[in-house]
């Protein structure tokens, strides 16, 4: 998994693991921030925990660092690559070395407010309604194929920090759904839309 903060997203696909609701191994997770907490919820659960050094842009990895995340990814054989809260935009060549292999959550209704400060863009705009998004990575910004979105209620009292705890249990629960599809072979895209098999 790759992730860039507090890790609650990678916390609740471990906790899935542990109780058997995901039959699924997290082996190793990667960060671009040193101090990181998601990187000492890996650590305390005995799972590969690594910081890579980002190089200089803020908004992306540089070659190098996406080059030795690849290896290590590669050398663990990963089926999925799962992004909780990962904040840098990932390049063409990653997105493709693990084609329809990268998932991403993120805090909206997609297509409705990608990228970043998303709950006040929400706010901002006065929609009654936001949610969250499982999708495939592909080469855009928050644009990959749709897995699941759920909704929620906008409060008329709502602060980014009230609509984001609300948004957050749905994440939890989506995200753990999502991987679980995908690891059971459950996923088939085609073009945009992603069928659920049964
Ligand atoms: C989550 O709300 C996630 O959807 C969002 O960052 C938060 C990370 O929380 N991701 C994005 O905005 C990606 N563009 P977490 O570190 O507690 O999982």
């Amino acid at each position: 998994m790759l992730a860039s903060g507090r890790g609650s997203n990678l916390q609740a696909l471990m906790d899935s693991v542990e109780a058997g609701r995901l039959d699924a191994e997290i082996v190793a997770v990667l960060s671009d921030v040193e101090q990181a907490v998601a990187l000492g919820r890996a650590r305390s659960a005995g799972i590969e925990a690594r910081f890579i050094e980002p190089g200089p842009s803020r908004s992306r990895l540089s070659g190098q660092a996406e080059a030795a995340m690849i290896a290590i990814l590669d050398r663990l054989r990963v089926d999925l690559v799962a992004l909780a809260g990962f904040m840098r935009i990932l390049s063409p060549g990653f997105v493709s070395h693990f084609k329809l292999r990268i998932l991403n959550i993120h805090p909206s209704l997609l297509p409705c407010f990608p990228g970043l400060h998303v709950q006040k863009q929400a706010l901002d705009y006065g929609v009654k309604y936001s949610g969250c998004t499982v999708h495939f990575v592909d080469e855009g910004t928050d644009t990959g194929p749709i897995i699941i979105q759920a909704a929620v209620p906008v409060l008329e009292e709502d602060t980014e920090e009230t609509l984001s705890e609300r948004i957050l249990v749905e994440e939890h629960r989506i995200y753990t759904e999502a991987v679980r599809l995908f690891a059971e072979g459950k996923l088939k895209v085609e073009g945009r839309r992603v069928r659920v098999l049964r």
